[in-house]
């Protein structure tokens, strides 16, 4: 039980070497993100929202109306977790997404399907976080 243990152990360790290490970093924090969710307030006056981008259902064409003011919850943890955007092994942990050119072509169309540094003006910028950086 014990050497059987220890061989495991030893697959894993050799494993680990091959691995990217940004890949590691960027799967460590899709899947486990140090900022689950967030919150934002809308602006003082009510808009229109864009026009889905089709990756969710939407009930009808209508456009989503924005009151003024309104506190607003996003979730990166689910989000990063969503298997419509990140496939069916979306809750495996997996580095090599990240470095195989054809998993990839979803995220670099859609960028804000992984947050976490957050997104936009007030994201964590590159020099304060590598791991950020692509
Ligand atoms: C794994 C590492 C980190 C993660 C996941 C992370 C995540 C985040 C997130 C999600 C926000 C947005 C908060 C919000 O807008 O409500 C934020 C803001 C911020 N972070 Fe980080 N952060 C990391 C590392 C760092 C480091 C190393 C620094 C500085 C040395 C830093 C400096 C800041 C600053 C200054 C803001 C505020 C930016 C603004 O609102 O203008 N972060 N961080």
């Amino acid at each position: 039980m014990k050497y059987r243990k220890s061989i495991a152990i030893a697959r894993f360790k050799s494993r680990l070497i091959h691995l990217p290490v940004r890949g590691v970093i960027n799967e460590t924090l899709r899947l486990f993100p140090p900022v689950p969710l967030n919150v934002r307030e809308s602006r003082s006056t009510s808009f229109s929202l864009p026009r889905s981008d089709g990756t969710y259902k939407v009930p009808s064409e209508v456009p989503l109306y924005m009151p003024a003011k309104t506190t607003i919850m996003y979730f990166p943890l689910l989000t990063q977790r969503n298997q419509r955007l990140w496939g069916e092994d979306a809750e495996e942990f997996d580095p090599e997404r990240w470095i195989d050119p054809q998993r990839l072509t979803k995220f670099t169309a859609n960028p804000t399907m992984y947050t976490p540094f957050s997104a936009g003006p007030r994201i964590v910028s590159t020099s304060t976080s590598s791991a950020h950086s692509f």
